[in-house]
């Protein structure tokens, strides 16, 4: 199931889901959160990072695990979602490599895939999924198509996502993806679905539609136990 609150503005969004972040840290130090990059978590993330340092909350035992990675691009590329988590996550918090669980962004395989997939299990899974919605819908990089893989896989791009702002920074032509599947999002103990900024209208709608369908891939939300979408409205 999926709770929707509306807030006012992507601040309001963006404040609501740091405190989430901030209580669930507090209340399981341990936590295994998977996060998601782009324009609509960036704002939840910096402001997670001043309320961890105002409460001197503890996360050095908190694991990190990236939800997604664009395929072909050098690891210290700005493109990357490696670079945007390292800036605006990892380093501001002091995350030791040791708990942090990542797709390498050049070295994209099957190997990869079950790697990831291997080390969050054996951290005892997601505790919390932290997620954007694509404006195709997609979730992380499980993009809309006739039928969906379930599992960890590498991906080709819907055309949409090839034109992302964050590969506008990117220095070739990026086609495929590597990302977590609907099934290691699903098996997430809670999962925070966050909704702003230009384009999502369409995608919003149909999520909202309470149909699950391939074409819509947060739409596979709808089968989550604890989804909250904290979105701006529209
Ligand atoms: P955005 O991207 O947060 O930059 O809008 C979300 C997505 O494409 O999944």
């Amino acid at each position: 199931m999926i709770s929707f609150q509306e807030y006012p503005d992507y601040e309001s969004v963006s404040e609501a889901a740091s405190e989430q972040l901030l209580a669930l840290v507090q209340r399981k130090p341990d936590a295994v959160i998977c996060v998601a990059t782009g324009a609509t978590p960036l704002l939840t993330y910096q402001r997670f990072v001043d309320k961890v340092k105002s409460e001197k909350a503890d996360v050095s035992r908190v694991t990190f695990v990236k939800l997604d990675e664009w395929v072909g691009l050098a690891p210290d590329n700005p493109a990357t979602c490696e670079a945007f988590l390292q800036l605006h996550l990892l380093k501001p918090l002091g995350i030791e490599p040791e708990r942090y669980i990542a797709f390498t962004p050049d070295k994209a395989d099957h190997e990869e895939s079950a790697r990831v997939v291997r080390e969050i299990a054996e951290c005892g899974g997601l505790d919390l999924c932290v997620l954007g919605i694509g404006k195709n819908g997609h979730l992380g990089l499980n993009e809309p198509d006739e039928w969906l893989e379930p599992a960890c896989h590498i991906t080709s791009l819907d055309e949409r996502t090839r034109l992302h702002d964050m590969l506008k920074q990117a220095d070739r032509p990026v086609e495929q993806g590597i990302t977590l599947g609907l099934k290691d999002i699903l098996a997430a103990k809670e999962v925070l679905l966050l909704v702003a900024g230009e384009g999502k209208q369409q995608a919003f709608s149909a999520l909202r539609e309470r149909k699950v369908s391939t074409k819509v891939p947060a739409s596979f939300l709808w089968l989550h136990p604890k989804t909250s979408c904290l979105y701006c409205s529209m």
